[in-house]
């Protein structure tokens, strides 16, 4: 949530700023800005909505300097108006702060800085970290130390890029709860919230952790700890694989479609090196260590949010059918207040894409407190929960730029899939020829989506016929509860459609009361051991005049004669069918979304990484 930037150097400023918060705009979009020191003066311009009218404000300034800051904002405190975007300032228009996270003590602060005579511009938590800078600033001359001072006095989350006109050779970055990379090129520093703004300066960087100020000046860095006097840390430089062209569209109209088309390649990626066709099994390079301690594992939980958490309905599924071992999904937020039984023969397995959700590391860290083994699947290299846990497992798929989640989504819910028949041979529950099978049928998936993809122009004329239908249901049973959980998602956050997700049987208990002819269900029927059931779920639904879109097996023409409509997945292993299963409900939701005119990869309200608890 919010994306913050900063540079010292020698180029100009302000282009790298803008073009590093267009990289980050998914993590907020509501009003955007910059400030960069030219001479003796720092200009700050900011603007309600986009980076694109930021980019359009800044033309009409001057803006020439090499050192700035820049803002992309997800607000929290203040409605999203031009007073309450930042950079926010000081009292005096010295120092300017672009900050990611909630400083949740402001309100004190801000009434003891008031009775010092501070006068305050917005209803942001943010601007008394500016205000309280300026107040150390006044007694120490010493820039950095006043930053420091300032930051051990907020409690809760973030991420900060402060300047000041006082001190215009200086930049100063610093983390709590919120990511921040700082990027080392020549002689010049980036410092940003997400490695692809950082990625057009240089691929040379230091993540920073928890508790890390990083004082920058044009031709020297200093990492030190603002919790403990400040003495110099040292911290690892690694080099970015990927380029930011990763980011761009490549003639997509959305990211969202890119991502959803590129699937049949981030599956492929997320196998690429791990299945072991003749063992039946699967390699975990970041999981060997613990392989002790897995075969004796009493009980798994798995922690994520949103659709990610979706994704771990498979995998608890999954890992109790093939390993045997007693597994619960957990909404990451709701993890902490529970009595559970997590203790050192448990395993904690965090999901998420971004790395950085903060309902879900704190159920890591709830974890290891507990003694648990933490394990995680993430997406973004480097990020917090990857630092985190004890073993990790990358997706490989590449940065996911729209807000809804796709091609990590079928990655998660596949690389759980792979866990779970790891753990399953580790502990002797699935022999090897049945390993082999699974393994077999997981290098057939992105052939299977690439079909399923071609049925796009189908799933385009279905949108368009239902395009004003304000409320849908998702359906489905077993490993697909999840397909069904996560298509709702999709249309709620796309279409801005009202959709539940539930088991199929789950509808006769209630919901079934609000079938009408203008509601439509998805239901999702694939040939297996429960069709006969989810088959007599469908004849229900048109008994009430429902109408029905059924997803269903290759070859399976039966239901033409009852569904309205019928779009086709080839045959699986049942617990792979939700990975093929949710790629028309994606499209859908797509399509359902340009219908509508909505902005699909940056959906109102949202932002892609959610830092705030
Ligand atoms: C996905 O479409 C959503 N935008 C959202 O539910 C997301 O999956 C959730 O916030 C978790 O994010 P994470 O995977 O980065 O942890």
């Amino acid at each position: 949530m919010c994306g913050i930037i900063g540079y010292i150097g020698k180029r100009d400023a302000l282009p790298i700023l803008l073009e590093g918060l267009r990289c980050m705009e998914y993590r907020g979009y509501d009003s955007a800005g910059v400030a960069v020191i030219s001479k003796n003066a720092v200009t700050c311009v900011r603007a309600k909505g986009r980076v694109a009218l930021l980019k359009e404000k800044c033309l009409t300034e001057t803006l020439e300097g090499a050192v700035g800051i820049g803002h992309t904002r997800w607000a929290t405190h203040g409605e999203p108006n031009e007073r309450n975007a930042h950079p926010q300032r000081d009292c005096m228009g010295d120092v300017f702060i672009a900050h990611n996270g909630i400083i949740e003590n402001h309100q004190p602060l801000k009434d003891h800085l008031i009775k010092k005579g501070h006068k305050f511009l917005s209803e942001t938590d943010t601007e008394v970290i500016s205000h309280l800078i300026e107040e150390y600033d006044k007694k120490e001359k010493d820039f950095p130390k006043a930053v420091r001072l300032a930051l051990k006095d907020f409690h809760g989350a973030f991420g900060i890029v402060v300047l000041s006109r006082k001190h215009p050779g200086v930049l100063v970055a610093a983390r709590f709860g919120s990511p921040l990379i700082l990027g080392i090129g020549k002689e010049e520093y980036v410092v940003a919230s997400d490695a692809n703004a950082v990625l057009p300066v240089t691929n040379r960087v230091i993540y920073l952790n928890d508790g890390d100020m990083a004082t920058l000046s044009g031709s020297a860095y200093e990492i030190s700890d603002f919790r403990n006097g400040g003495g110099t840390q040292k911290r690892k430089k690694t080099t970015i694989e990927w380029t930011s062209s990763a980011a761009e569209l490549g003639g997509y109209p959305h990211f969202m479609l890119k991502e959803i088309m590129g699937q049949p390649q981030s599956l492929r990626d997320t196998m690429r090196g791990r299945l072991l066709s003749h063992e039946g099994t699967v390699k975990f390079g970041g999981l060997e260590p613990f392989e002790k301690r897995m075969r004796a594992l009493q009980h798994i939980t798995l922690a994520a949010m949103g659709t990610a958490s979706f994704t771990c309905l498979i995998g608890e599924y999954a890992i109790e059918e093939l390993a045997g071992i007693p597994a619960k999904r957990e909404i990451g937020s709701e993890f902490a207040f529970r009595s559970s039984t997590v203790n050192a023969e448990s395993a904690l397995l965090a999901v998420s894409q971004s790395g950085e959700t903060a309902d879900t590391l704190n159920a890591i860290r709830e974890a290891k407190r507990r003694g648990a083994l933490t394990l995680g699947i993430v997406n973004v290299v480097g990020s917090t929960m990857a630092r985190e846990v004890d073993g990790g497992i990358y997706n490989h798929v590449g940065p996911e730029i729209a807000v809804a989640s796709t091609k990590a989504t079928t990655s998660q819910a596949l690389l759980q899939i792979m866990l779970a028949l790891y753990l399953g041979r580790l502990r002797g529950m699935v022999s090897r020829s049945e390993g082999q099978a699974i393994v077999a049928e997981m290098q057939r998936l992105p052939k299977h989506v690439e079909k399923i993809l071609k049925s796009k122009e189908r799933i385009k004329v279905l949108a368009k016929k239902y395009k004003k239908c304000e409320d849908f249901f998702l359906l489905g049973r077993k490993y697909n509860v999840s397909a069904a959980l996560e298509g709702a998602l999709k249309l709620k956050e796309c279409a801005y459609a009202h959709a539940e997700g539930c088991s199929t049987t789950e509808l006769k208990h209630g919901p079934i009361s609000l079938i009408v002819p203008n509601l439509p269900s998805i239901v999702v029927v694939p040939r297996d051991a429960l069709y006969e059931k989810n088959k007599s779920s469908v004849e229900e639904l048109k008994a009430r005049k429902g109408p029905v879109i059924a997803i269903t097996t290759e070859g399976n023409k039966e239901l033409e004669k009852i569904a309205d409509a019928v779009l086709y997945i080839p045959k699986t292993l049942e617990m792979l069918t939700p990975i093929l299963a949710i790629i028309p409900m994606q499209l859908l939701a797509y399509y359902l979304a340009v219908e509508r005119g909505n902005d699909v990869d940056k959906p109102r309200n949202l932002a892609k990484s959610v830092t705030v608890e």
